[in-house]
């Protein structure tokens, strides 16, 4: 095992007050029920943003209550690692914005795209910038407003989703406690199935192919069933990965904190890493998927619960659009 370089200080969520139940559906036209989305989903709700609720008014709130718990102000933050699949704009980066709502005043601010995979990504990057002394604080942050992105018309899409942000506070590890912090991360991707989960239209490749333009290519399209098979692959091998990086297995694991997508893909890859459900954080039925905000949400709570706590041993893992997968073990 690794001696950690970074450790997490803090963390904090940023949710839409607004919730969507199931049976919400309805009044907007989408013919679906409530049974349905539960039984192949898990979900039961999910907090929609009102205009004025941006990916960068939730990622504030988040890195706010993150940097409190660490008992760090907005000047001491070296650089700001924003990860988002729905930027407030495209240029330049929602990390600048959310610098600028902080104050944040010596920090580098950037912006990662690694869809749901989003916050393992940019904690990865921040540990990175530790380990080469560039930076001793970061802000990671994942905010996502996937209603600005979902097809409100689609059925076998839209019931998934959900908005929220969640911060982390990393900082650079110390000698005197020197077993605590990231111990192991891992991160790998595969774009020869970016079709799968993916938006057509809406960046600077136009126009695009004709073939795949419609009048509902800018929203999110996913194939359901294939994404799942990948899903449940993915995470099972990263899981592995970030144990065997750590030298630990499944049963020193004290909670699996994985991305929210589905309790199916949850409950296969917590079977497949050996650890029993009541040591795995699912919040998926409140939330619906917030995409790479949900592992730093669930985080957030799971302290709040007392469920991670000093000496607390974690493994996340996460699954995404690209397709983009990866995991983390973590000791607080
Ligand atoms: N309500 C009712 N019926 C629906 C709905 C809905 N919301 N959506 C689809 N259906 C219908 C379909 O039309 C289809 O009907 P048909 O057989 O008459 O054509 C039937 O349900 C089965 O559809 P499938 O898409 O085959 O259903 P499946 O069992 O695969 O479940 C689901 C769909 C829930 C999307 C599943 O494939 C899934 O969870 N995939 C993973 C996707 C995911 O989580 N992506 C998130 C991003 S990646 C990540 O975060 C891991």
């Amino acid at each position: 095992m690794k001696r950690p370089v970074a450790y997490l200080a803090g963390t904090g969520r940023g949710i839409p007050t607004k919730v969507m139940t199931n049976h919400d559906f309805a009044a907007i036209g989408i013919e679906t029920d409530h049974d349905w989305i539960v039984e192949r989903t898990g979900i039961v709700q999910r907090h929609i943003g009102r205009d004025d609720e941006t990916t960068t008014s939730m990622a504030a709130t988040a890195a706010r209550a993150a940097m409190q718990r660490a008992g760090v102000t907005a000047g001491e933050i070296d650089a700001i690692v924003l990860s988002t699949a729905t930027p407030d704009r495209l240029l330049p980066a929602t990390a600048v914005d959310l610098q600028a709502e902080l104050g944040a005043t010596r920090a580098a601010a950037f912006d990662i795209s690694a869809a749901c995979t989003g916050w393992i990504y940019g904690m990865t990057v921040a540990e990175g910038l530790m380990a080469s002394g560039v930076i001793e604080t970061a802000l990671v942050v994942s905010a996502e407003k996937m209603s600005a992105i979902v097809d409100w018309k689609d059925r076998s899409t839209c019931v998934l989703f959900g908005d929220g942000a969640g911060a982390t506070v990393l900082k650079r590890a110390k000698k005197e406690r020197d077993t605590h912090g990231i111990l192991s991360a891992y991160m790998r991707s595969d774009g020869t199935l970016a079709e799968l989960l993916w938006r057509p239209s809406g960046g600077a490749k136009v126009p695009y192919s004709q073939a795949v333009l419609d009048d509902r290519s800018t929203y999110v399209k996913m194939a359901g069933r294939e994404v799942f098979k990948h899903a449940v692959r993915s995470m099972a091998e990263a899981c592995d990965r970030a144990l065997d990086a750590a030298r630990l297995t499944g049963s020193d694991i004290d909670i699996l904190i994985p991305h929210q997508a589905n309790v199916r893909i949850i409950e296969a890859t917590a079977k497949h890493a050996n650890i029993s459900m009541d040591k795995v954080y699912v919040n998926v039925d409140r939330y619906g998927n917030t995409s790479s905000a949900s592992i730093p949400i669930a985080l957030d709570e799971a302290i709040e619960r007392g469920r991670v706590r000093e000496g607390t041993t974690a493994l996340f893992v996460a699954f995404g659009a690209g397709f983009t997968w990866g995991s983390m073990v973590a000791r607080f």
